[in-house]
């Protein structure tokens, strides 16, 4: 095999494939609906490259490994599985990565279950990954590693001795010192990290977090610099760290949410909701996504604002996640509890219904038809690394004239405040009050914060973004980086604003 001097190797908890055992008992695998593989596609298919990750099932690993061997060839670069048993997912998947990273990084301490049994599978799944990697790659490779999952694989490789380049990029949010210093196993993930050639953030603030990190727990990891990367050497190497805000690929979603068909769904939406403004919620099951918070906020909306009665409805999609931990499924019954009351409270016998609820995974085609018909999009996160749905509404309001209310606690609204209508996701009733601005807010102002928001997402898109990172994996020259931009530096708090 020639292996072309950048080949690139990803690397994933999950393959961005869905793996599942046809009628006639043979395993297939079809293309999931991921933002990543479409980001990174073009690179894969250009330099050649393998996807390394979990295929999402804990059954018949050699089956499955075929599969993705067969589906391979369609998919112009090469799936590579890594089979996990039920014990691994229990405390690697649902225990490590979701009980105790997930919670933690997402400022949520208390819901954080600190086994020891969950870092020690940890560390063995990461080296399962990492000799996977190893089984694969070349020393001319360059291997990205992706998000929380997988934060010892850098360390793994180092220790079996791979001098290929390896990059981190962190999709979740990287949280503050006083967090981080409560997880038992700190240092370890800290020097771990340090072991990648460039370590990626999604926003400023979480770069900066980090770098705090350093300076407190590793200070013999000076990071020097400013600007978009950072540097500091540790164990006789570099290691830069950026912040690169990812997005989505803008002109795909203007493409298919521009086709007459969405556009004749949308209507149908409004035909069957008539005389009001809709306001869209659309999250993965998650207490992270401030949910009930949200619905508390609509609520506070239609005491406070009687016009908004019957003339504003609120439709709220859930998108099932990650059901086998307990906090996820308590939430379920919270939200479906609240939609009740809200509901009984507010609804006209005959006529409106405040909160249209909708569980269940949705279509592209009904996701599209959701964003286009919305004229407010309420995104409403308590923590979240950047909030992709931000981007794909601004990116489908082909008319340019719906509003964004949006946390000031999601990664975006760093690149977003000046467009959005920034709120606390904490303030029931600030976030009541934005929505009655929204509402209320001129065709004037709705278009020039649209139109803003648009262009933003347009220029910084998922492309950008891959190439940012690469680059700062691989260039020589540090100087070609720009300091960060208007779409990187937030004005929202002096706390928000970069180190
Ligand atoms: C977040 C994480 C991703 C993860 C996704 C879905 O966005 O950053 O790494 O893939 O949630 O979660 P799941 O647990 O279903 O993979």
């Amino acid at each position: 095999m020639t292996i072309s001097a950048t080949r690139l190797i990803v690397v994933s908890n999950r393959l961005p494939y869905v793996f599942q055992r046809d009628a006639d008992g043979t395993w297939s695998a079809r293309p999931g609906s991921g933002g990543l593989v479409t980001a990174l596609l073009p690179v894969l298919r250009n330099r050649g490259g393998v996807w390394i990750g979990w295929p999402g099932t804990t059954e018949a690993a050699e089956e499955v490994e075929l599969a993705a061997e067969r589906a391979s060839g369609a998919a112009g670069y090469v799936l590579k599985t890594v089979s996990l048993n039920g014990e691994e997912v229990d405390n690697f998947y649902l225990g490590f990565a979701n009980r105790i990273i997930w919670p933690l990084f997402h400022d949520l301490q208390s819901l954080c279950d600190f086994e020891p049994t969950y870092w020690r599978t940890y560390r063995e799944v990461n080296g399962k990954y990492a000799a996977c990697i190893a089984e694969h790659g070349a020393q001319a490779d360059l291997i990205w590693v992706h998000d929380y999952h997988l934060m010892n694989v850098g360390a793994d490789l180092r220790a079996m001795g791979v001098q290929a380049r390896i990059g981190f990029f962190l999709h979740i949010p990287f949280p503050p010192l006083d967090l981080f210093v409560k997880l038992p196993w700190r240092m370890a993930l800290l020097h771990a990290l340090l072991q990648y050639d460039v370590i990626g953030f999604q926003t400023l603030r979480d770069r900066r977090n980090f770098v705090q990190c350093l300076r407190i727990l590793v200070p013999e990891a000076r990071v020097r610099g400013h600007g978009q990367v950072l540097v500091t050497h540790y164990g006789g190497r570099e290691v830069r760290i950026g912040a690169f805000p990812i997005s989505i690929d803008y002109n795909a979603f203007v493409r298919q949410a521009s086709q007459p068909e969405i556009k004749q769904l949308a209507a149908q939406l409004h035909e069957k909701l008539p005389n009001r403004k809709l306001v869209l919620g659309v999250d993965r099951l998650d207490y992270t996504k401030g949910i009930p918070h949200r619905l508390k906020a609509f609520r506070s909306a239609l005491e406070r604002y009687p016009e908004l009665r019957e003339r504003m409805s609120l439709i709220q999609v859930v998108v099932p996640s990650r059901v086998d931990i307990a906090d996820y499924h308590d939430l379920k019954l919270e939200i479906e509890q609240l939609v009740g009351q809200i509901n009984g409270e507010f609804v006209r016998p005959g006529g409106w219904v405040p909160v249209w609820y909708v569980y269940g995974s949705l279509s592209r085609s009904d996701l599209l038809a959701y964003y286009r018909a919305a004229d407010i999009a309420l995104i409403t996160p308590l923590k979240d690394g950047m909030n992709l749905v931000a981007k794909e509404y601004c990116a489908c309001s082909i008319e340019e004239d719906c509003v964004l209310i949006l946390s000031e606690f999601a990664g975006a609204a760093a690149q977003l405040n000046r467009g959005a209508i920034l709120v606390n996701p904490y303030d029931t009733d600030g976030v009541g009050d934005a929505l009655w601005r929204a509402w209320s807010m001129s065709v004037e102002e709705r278009e020039s914060r649209m139109r803003r928001l648009r262009r933003s997402v347009r220029t910084f898109d998922v492309f950008w973004w891959v190439d940012a990172f690469l680059n700062a994996a691989i260039s020589h020259d540090l100087s070609a980086f720009p300091a960060p931009d208007e779409s990187m530096a937030p004005e929202v708090a002096a706390d928000f604003l970069p180190i």
